[in-house]
Order: structure tokens, then C-alpha cells, then sequence
């Protein structure tokens, strides 16, 4: 790309990013999603720092400002009101003082705040800021052990398809088929009414959602009491991935800031964290898979979610074979990296997390692999990413087979990836 084409990409980027500002937090599109969601801001705050710092750090405070007092931060802040969003607070009720979901979403905090502090221009700012932040998500890393690692594994389960972020995933699957749907009070979907329900989750998988969330509810939101009581509890490489990344930034960053119990902690997490991420590698699939914690066993289905962990320092021969497994699928899909391996009957082209392409993801694994010394392939993740910017615009997320865009659009993260990208090269 040359760099007019650059300039003028970026500008069309950070256009999209205003449009969704409210001020102190953004929201990830209009419409489909008016609030703020956890690990939506925490990547957005990465292209809100090309061009203003000091609203990057807001975004992250913004966000934290709402933590738990055990130390989760929520998935969802409802900051203000709106009816076009379901399961809004009033199905939630966790009686927080701004009202928020009550269940988390993968811990990209600890990365993003290592990457703003390490590119900050304005130095001070960033200390003050970074000083702040770090105790708040030391005690979230500390919360997802104590509360999701029960017997101390050094992997933490989701207990909620909507905590990978990837909702309705095929790694989820069987583990749905144990969430019942009795009880399930009535309720009228918003999604549908903005995006194409072809492109979203199905009504069985909704109607489980919400089972969970009713579930968890009439426990009084008492996180001591969820994992265990959740007929859902599973293992997922690339949530494990995203907080053992953070875990080693916040070391270093801690360790900067002269922080060093928070420091020790952080590195013992991430230590044990890849030394466990082992027993998910799957040699059949050249990936890691899902551990399902009721069932007691692996998870035969190989997603995005297997491809993270080379966001995390995982060992080389992994790395290169993950590498090796993207090139294989590759050749399946026009564009890269779907979201579900293209060869499998489950395969979906447009449906969410059952198979489209999304940027963020792209982001995570092209950084993991460029670390690892696979730079060819890295680049190739992005130079992807970057087409189907050019092709169709900043979608939610895209068919790998047609680029077609798909869910929301103007989407908020899409844009910061596209920034991050671009920026990385100039
Ligand atoms: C949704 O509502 O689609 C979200 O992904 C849940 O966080």
C-alpha cells in the first residue's frame, strides 16, 4: 500500500473511532452494541492512542472504574440507557452502582495497557496512569485464578460462551447440549433487528444464554459459588492465552514501575499458565483445543481459539506448528484466518464465530507469530486483514470465502485494529 493510501485508510479508521466515542468510553458499534464491552475497549484504546493518549488511557480507566469489589471487571457497563440492546440490565440485576452484566470477558486489559505505556510520548501521563491501573488488574488476573482455577490447574474455565467473546463458537457445542432451557423466561432478541440473523447465534444458543445468565443470577451473582455450579465449564486456549499474555506484560510493566510483588505474581501466573497450556495440544489438529471441565475431556473442534496461544510465549516447536496448521488452512479460504477450520462440516461461512474472519483475533495471532520469528506468516494474516479493509469496509467481522461483510458495521474495534496494522508498517 503506498502511503497516501496509508494516510487516507487510517483517516477513514479514526473517523469511524469518533463516531463511537462518547467521551469517556466508546461503544463497539451504533445499533447492535450501545455500551461499553470490556475487551472491545481495551484494543480500541490501542488506535485511540495514535492520535490522542490521554483518551486512550480514559477508555481503560473508564472501564475499571466499574470493577467488582472481588476484582472481576464486567463484560458489559450499561453506562446509559437504551432498549435496543437484549439482555439488558434489568434481566441482569447485579445491583452495582452503574448497572453492568455479571460475567467477564477475556483479560486483554494487562497487554493493552504494556503496549500504550511502551509507545507513550507523554511519559509522565503514562506512569501516572499505568501506576493506577496495575493493582486493578493484578487483582482481576488474581480474581480468575481464585475464582476459575478452583484446584489451581493454572487454566481458568469460562462459565459463559459470551466470556471467550467468541459466543457461539462450535468449540461450544457439546457443552451446550448439558445447559438446559426450561425456565427460560420470555424475551425478544434486539441483535436481530440490526443484523442478519443468518450471521448471528441461533435461538436454541440463545435461549441457553440465558438459562446461564438466570442461572447465575438466582445465585446472587456470588462468583465463590458460579464455577462450580455452572453445568458449563470449559478450558479455551485463546482465553487462557489473552490472560497469560497480560499476565507477563503486567510483569514487566510492574517490574518497570517498581512494582514487585505484583511483578512476582504476574510472572508465577503466566509461568504456570504455559506450562499447563501443554495438556490442550492436539497433535491430530496442529492446534490447541477446548477442555471440558463437566465432561472431563478434550473438545474435538478446531477454532480460532486454538491458534491464540502463540499470543502467549508458548514453546517454539508450538509456534511452528501453528504456523504450519494456518498455511494448511489457508489453502481452504480466501481470506485468513477463519474462524473455524473451513474443512469441517460445522464450518460456517457467515455465522459470527462459526467460521468468519475477524481483526482482532488476526491482530493477536499475527503479533504472537511475528514474536516467534514467523514473519512471513504474520504478514500474510495482515496483509489480509488489510484487503478486506479495502474490499469491504470496517464490518464487524467477514466471510473468508467471499470477504463479504458481515454483523455490525462501522465497527469500533475493526477500525483500531486496521490503525495498529498500518501504523506497524509506516
Ligand atoms: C452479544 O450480545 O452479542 C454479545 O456478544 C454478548 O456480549
Amino acid at each position: 500500500m503506498i502511503s497516501l493510501a496509508i494516510d487516507e485508510t487510517i483517516a477513514r479508521a479514526v473517523e469511524v473511532l469518533r463516531e463511537n466515542d462518547q467521551g469517556t468510553y466508546t461503544i463497539p458499534t451504533k445499533g447492535l452494541y450501545p455500551f461499553q464491552w470490556n475487551w472491545d475497549s481495551c484494543l480500541t484504546a490501542l488506535g485511540l492512542a495514535h492520535y490522542d493518549e490521554a483518551r486512550a488511557w480514559t477508555e481503560i480507566d473508564t472501564l475499571f472504574a466499574h470493577q467488582w469489589p472481588d476484582g472481576m471487571v464486567p463484560h458489559i457497563v450499561f453506562h446509559v440507557w437504551s432498549d435496543g440492546y437484549f439482555p439488558g440490565p434489568e434481566v441482569w440485576r447485579t445491583n452495582r452502582p452503574t448497572a453492568t452484566s455479571g460475567i467477564t470477558q477475556p483479560a486483554v486489559a494487562g497487554f493493552a495497557v504494556r503496549r500504550l505505556f511502551d509507545r507513550a510520548k507523554d511519559k509522565t501521563l503514562a506512569v501516572e496512569r499505568a501506576r493506577a491501573l496495575l493493582p486493578k488488574i493484578d487483582a482481576w488476573h488474581r480474581w480468575f485464578y481464585e475464582n476459575r482455577d478452583p484446584n489451581g490447574e493454572g487454566l481458568v474455565a469460562i462459565i459463559h460462551p459470551w466470556e471467550s467473546g467468541r459466543d457461539n463458537s462450535i468449540d461450544w457445542d457439546d457443552a451446550f447440549e448439558r445447559v438446559p432451557t426450561e425456565g427460560v423466561e420470555p424475551y425478544t432478541r434486539r441483535d436481530i433487528l440490526h443484523a442478519d440473523p443468518a450471521h448471528r447465534p441461533t435461538k436454541a444458543q440463545y435461549d441457553r444464554y440465558i438459562w446461564l445468565l438466570q442461572h447465575f443470577r438466582g445465585l446472587g451473582w456470588d462468583n465463590a459459588r458460579l464455577h462450580d455450579a455452572s453445568p458449563f465449564q470449559v478450558v479455551d486456549p485463546g482465553f487462557n492465552a489473552i490472560l497469560i499474555r497480560s499476565a507477563a506484560d503486567l510483569a514487566d510493566l510492574a517490574e518497570t514501575l517498581g512494582e514487585k510483588d505484583i511483578a512476582n505474581a504476574n510472572r508465577a501466573r503466566a509461568e504456570k499458565g504455559v506450562a499447563a497450556m501443554e495438556r490442550l495440544w492436539s497433535d491430530a489438529h496442529g492446534q490447541y483445543i477446548c477442555f471440558d471441565r463437566v465432561a472431563g475431556k478434550l473438545v474435538d473442534s478446531a477454532s480460532v481459539g486454538g491458534f491464540l496461544p502463540v499470543f502467549a510465549a508458548i514453546p517454539e516447536s508450538r509456534a511452528a506448528a501453528i504456523a504450519a496448521t494456518i498455511e494448511r488452512i489457508a489453502g481452504k479460504a480466501h481470506y485468513i484466518v477463519p474462524s473455524h477450520d473451513p474443512g469441517d462440516a460445522r464450518f460456517d461461512a457467515k455465522r459470527y464465530w462459526r467460521g468468519p474472519v475477524w481483526l482482532v483475533v488476526n491482530y493477536m495471532i499475527a503479533d504472537g507469530l511475528a514474536a516467534a520469528g514467523h514473519s512471513q506468516m504474520a504478514q500474510r494474516i495482515t496483509q489480509s486483514s488489510l484487503d478486506l479493509i479495502a474490499e469491504s469496509g470496517f464490518a464487524e467481522y467477514y466471510d473468508p470465502l467471499s470477504g463479504e461483510p458481515l454483523g455490525g458495521s462501522r465497527f469500533t474495534w475493526t477500525a483500531a485494529m486496521v490503525i495498529e496494522f498500518l501504523k506497524g508498517r509506516g
